[in-house]
């Protein structure tokens, strides 16, 4: 997602007859107003979620949507598929075709997805460095030991990218089934991990990311976060 963030006299001069310097004149006359207030400064920031009036005109008014979904096997996550079916389709929302997935999930494994609108959040959710924790619940085809816990503990070379996994917590919940906590998300990333072990992963279920927990969300079904829980994407980092 790139970054949608314009000063206000690029942004006039792009989206109206009025040039870059003439911006400066349409403040001076209070034409403009961001937000509900009027603007002062040719350098103000427009942001994608911006609402921007000139001479009581709108000329953007776009609002953020974070919705969560319960996503079931075989759906792809993906806005476009030729021959499955894709979150989106399982989502009704005026503004979905706007939508991009903030985290994706492999085609058979459930739980929970983010969509949003807003760029900046989903890269604030998806950075590595926000260490934000992804839990997933997991059920193995062999018997799990404690060694599994170290070895996570410690991280796992993986040769490919050439990067030592950051310390993920596994909980052993039974003889075949664990919850995984990892701040990140390299490809195939749960599956690879326990690969270390040739232990297959033969069911594979997000329940959280960071404090945005699926709960009581039937597989199939979506729903707008709450405040509370779209804010926690940026407390939680500590982004902001
Ligand atoms: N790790 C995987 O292997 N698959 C997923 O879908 C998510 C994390």
């Amino acid at each position: 997602m790139k970054s949608t963030t314009s000063r206000l006299d690029r942004f006039i001069s792009q989206n109206t007859a009025f040039s870059i310097s003439d911006t400066r004149r349409l403040i001076a006359q209070r034409r403009i107003y961001l937000d509900g207030d009027v603007a002062h400064s040719v350098q103000q920031p427009v942001t994608e979620f911006t609402h921007v009036l000139l001479d009581g005109s709108c000329l953007k008014n776009n609002t953020p949507v974070y919705i969560m979904l319960n996503k079931p096997k075989g759906v792809v996550c993906a806005t476009k598929d030729t021959s499955h079916s894709t979150v989106l389709d399982l989502i009704q929302h005026p503004q979905k075709n706007e939508l991009h997935i903030a985290g994706r999930l492999d085609f058979n494994t459930t739980g929970l997805v983010l969509l949003t609108n807003d760029g900046a959040w989903s890269r604030r959710i998806s950075l590595p460095e926000t260490k934000l924790a992804k839990t997933y619940e997991v059920t193995l085809s062999k018997p799990l030991s404690s060694e599994y816990v170290a070895v996570f503990q410690e991280g796992l070379y993986f040769a490919y990218e050439n990067i030592t996994t950051q310390p993920a917590v596994l909980e052993i919940l039974s003889k075949y089934t664990a919850r995984l906590s990892l701040t990140e998300g390299k490809y195939h990333q749960v599956k690879r991990m326990f690969g270390f072990f040739q232990n297959e992963v033969v069911a594979l279920h997000r329940v959280s990311v960071g404090h945005i927990c699926l709960d009581e969300l039937e597989l199939g079904r979506s729903r707008p976060l709450t405040v509370k829980e779209a804010a926690v994407g940026v407390i939680h980092c500590g982004l902001k």
